[in-house]
């Protein structure tokens, strides 16, 4: 179990300290960074979900964050940064070339780039491996909390591990009341999925390992020999090895996910609806707004957004799966939007939380 930091907690009393997210307030931005210098957790909004950040120079902060988010020690952190020089404190070999490239197009954005780390960086914001995750996040809290601290950020969302990441400071509550010092609410996030994750260490190959609010097809104009990390190559890659799914973003009830013809699958979510509350439980659906007149009196219903707004129904997507867990539903249904786009992202999130639970119906 050495690999596991979730016997040690953090502890502390958590205050939570309102921030206009247009207009950063500065006494709580420079009470935030303090606590950030002295070596405390915050939980701040970026543009895609809420991170609960620390020194990312400090190992010993790094370690409160596993601690806090009882995350295995095998999960690296992303760093945040305010301005480019602070990516060349954190990464050597930079291939400057695409790198360049990618910072002006999508910095600050929803994009991750994995590089060489620098010696002296703390081997355990990346698990002992030699490389780090940084972006520069385009939200105004999350920028004025980086350049006050004056140092990079350390945050992987502001959930504990396994849940689903946190969009609103409620949400971070949640999960992390009395295990982070300060949460800065500044309401709700815009994106709601996590950033795309690309590893430059081999620059002649990019590969995406995690899909999200950076699309494929933009990252292609820039990396033509952008790959997907091969579990995403095949679409039936995770059901056919449960065992190696991390299991991930999930809410407390099982997660159905539903693909196919849009008549047929919406069939079948409503016979598997019918044969849960036949027995009994408590069923939550996770769906488009057009679906919702197909599925009344089949359960608890969360519509996300119109079929094809990928966006709000995105934004909406990991609030969805906690208001139903908040109703204590024993089962959620959902379905597959598509894998274009942001349906890339949506698809994986989806997957990982109904744990390579797929029913096909094609
Ligand atoms: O949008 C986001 O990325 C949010 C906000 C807070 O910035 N952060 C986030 O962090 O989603 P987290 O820890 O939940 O997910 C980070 C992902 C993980 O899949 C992790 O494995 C990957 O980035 N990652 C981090 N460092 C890495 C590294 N050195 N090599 C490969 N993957 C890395
Ligand atoms: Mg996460």
């Amino acid at each position: 179990m050495s690999n596991w930091s979730a016997f040690v907690s953090y502890f502390a009393k958590t205050r939570i300290l309102q921030v206009n997210p247009n207009q950063p307030n500065d006494e709580n931005i420079q009470i935030a960074a303090h606590i950030i210098r002295n070596g405390g957790l915050v939980a701040f909004p970026t543009e895609t979900v809420y991170g609960l950040g620390a020194n990312a120079l400090d190992g010993d902060a790094l370690d409160r964050i596993y601690q806090a988010k009882e995350r295995p020690t095998s999960d690296p952190i992303i760093a945040h940064i305010a301005h480019i020089d602070q990516l060349h404190q954190l990464a050597i070999q930079i291939p400057l070339h695409v790198v360049t490239r990618l910072a002006e197009r999508f910095w600050p954005g929803a994009l991750t780039l994995v590089l060489h780390r620098a010696p002296h960086i703390p081997a355990n914001i990346a698990t002992g491996l030699n490389t780090i995750a940084v972006r520069m996040p385009a939200h105004p809290i999350a920028h004025a909390l980086i350049a006050a601290s004056g140092v990079p950020i350390a945050a992987p969302s502001a959930n504990t591990f396994t849940r689903p990441s946190a969009t609103t400071a409620q949400h971070v509550l949640e999960d992390l009341q009395d295990r982070v010092d300060v949460v800065l609410d500044g309401g709700e996030t815009n994106i709601g999925l996590e950033s795309t994750v690309i590893d430059l260490t081999n620059p002649d190959i990019p590969i995406i390992l995690r899909p999200g609010g950076v699309l494929l097809d933009e990252l292609r104009a820039i990396l033509p020999n952008i790959q997907l990390a091969p579990r995403y190559l095949k679409a039936d890659e995770a059901t056919s090895s449960p065992g190696q799914m991390l299991k991930h973003y999930s809410p407390r009830a099982k997660i159905k996910l539903f693909a196919g013809p849009l008549y047929s699958m919406l069939l079948a979510m409503k016979e598997t609806a019918q044969s849960h509350l036949n027995r009994g439980e408590k069923v939550g659906l996770l769906i488009a707004n057009e679906d919702c007149h197909h599925l009344t009196d089949f359960g608890i219903l969360y519509p996300l957004g119109k079929r094809d707004d990928l966006k709000t129904i995105s934004h909406n997507l990991f609030a969805g799966m906690r208001y139903l867990d908040s109703q204590k539903v024993d089962v959620i249904l959902t379905r597959d939007f598509g894998r274009s786009g942001l349906g890339a992202a949506l698809w994986d999130r989806l997957l990982r939380a109904a744990e390579g639970r797929v029913i096909d119906v094609q």
